[in-house]
């Protein structure tokens, strides 16, 4: 049986022998062609794209990481702060805004999936002095308490409004091919995956109802 001693030289020794392959390693790249080394820091690089996406009427050009999801696109790079990042996996609905038309979750989409695109947020649907219908119907109704979840509500509101306007049914309308109802529960549906933490549900409903045209 080999003793302790025995463990520590063959440890010393493979600790040399590794110190050595590596110093060896790093000679022989040190007089390895010029070309060799570009190579490395392209791999490790972080890929980059330039895009052009208009924002509330806004253009603007933006040089980002490709990862960038449209949600930090919007936050940490056009300050619009407004958009909410709330879980970051398309489970909440906070991060909600327009884009093209649709409503979307700004968490689980690249930014540069979005270069030549529209995209509305809530800053763009009103402002304090000039409030969208939904905006001062969620005021009107308490339709929040802590706000945070708010801007995604409404800037679903809007994309659930266009949606019944087209007639796109919902998981819960009887019949596929009938104009959808602005029924409790087909907004109750259509809403579902916008998440209030402070259960501001009923109100929100009322909200939306009396800008829609049609009591719940
Ligand atoms: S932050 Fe996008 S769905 Fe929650
Ligand atoms: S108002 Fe607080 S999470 Fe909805």
């Amino acid at each position: 049986m080999d003793s302790p001693t025995t463990h520590l030289i063959s440890r010393r020794d493979a600790l040399i022998v590794g110190a050595a392959t590596a110093a060896t390693a790093a000679a022989v790249s040190s007089s390895a062609p010029a070309a060799a080394a570009p190579a490395a820091s392209a791999a490790g690089a972080v890929p980059r794209a330039k895009l052009s996406i208009t924002v509330n009427g806004k253009s603007h050009s933006l040089d980002l990481d490709t990862r960038t999801t449209l949600l930090d696109a919007l936050r940490e790079h056009l300050h619009l702060t407004g958009t909410k990042k709330g879980c970051d996996h398309g489970q909440c609905g906070a991060c909600t805004v327009i884009a093209d038309g649709r409503r979307i979750n700004s968490c689980l989409t690249l930014a540069v999936m979005h270069d030549g695109g529209q995209v509305t947020t809530i800053e763009g649907l009103g402002t304090p002095q000039n409030m969208h219908p939904l905006q001062a119907a969620f005021v009107k109704h308490d339709g929040y308490q802590c706000g945070y979840c708010t801007p995604g509500q409404i800037c679903s509101a809007v994309g659930v409004i266009d949606e019944v306007k087209r007639g796109v049914p919902s998981h819960v309308s009887a019949d596929l091919t009938a104009r959808p109802m602005l029924s409790a529960e087909e907004l109750r549906e259509r809403m579902s995956g916008n998440i209030c933490r402070c259960g501001a549900y009923s109100n929100i409903v009322e909200a939306i109802t009396e800008v829609a045209g049609s009591r719940a």
